[in-house]
């Protein structure tokens, strides 16, 4: 799960997803392609929505996404398509950037950095359907 912090959304969609999912045989990961918050624990405002719906993300920290993730994982989900363009620039093999994709198909994550808690409320909302459906898939393959 990558966004642009890794503080915001990514760790709402890493902690919806790892509560779907059996953690034994998924592992499930976030990171953003900025490096401005590395180390950080999620903002404040995520931790809050989280908490609210029953999730835990406190013990995240956030990092930078890395060229050896295109190697580390099989599905790659970017919020938004500036996501989606910084990972490109780093040149991905045709390979790994097919593992690449937006998380809600063809529309975006809006960025609740500079929006109020509603924002992130729509953020949770956009990012558990999403989650449902990637499940849904994966529980196909199986
Ligand atoms: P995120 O949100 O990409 O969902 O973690 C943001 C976090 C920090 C900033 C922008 C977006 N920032 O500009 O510092």
């Amino acid at each position: 799960m990558v966004c642009l912090g890794n503080i915001c959304r990514s760790p709402l969609a890493e902690g919806i997803l790892s509560n779907k999912l059996p953690t034994a045989s998924y592992f499930i990961d976030s990171a953003g392609t900025a490096a401005y918050h590395v180390g950080n624990p999620p903002d404040p405002r995520s931790i809050v929505i989280a908490k609210k719906r029953g999730i835990d993300i406190r013990k995240q920290r956030a990092r930078a996404f890395e060229l050896v993730d295109f190697k580390r994982f099989d599905r790659i989900y970017v919020m938004d398509r500036s996501n989606y363009q910084n990972l490109q620039a780093l040149q991905p093999s045709d390979k790994d950037w097919k593992k690449v994709a937006l998380l809600l198909d063809t529309e975006e994550v809006p960025d609740p950095y500079y929006a109020g808690d509603d924002g992130f409320e729509t953020v949770f909302d956009l990012i558990d359907t999403a989650t449902d459906r990637i499940v849904t898939e994966l529980k196909a393959h199986e």
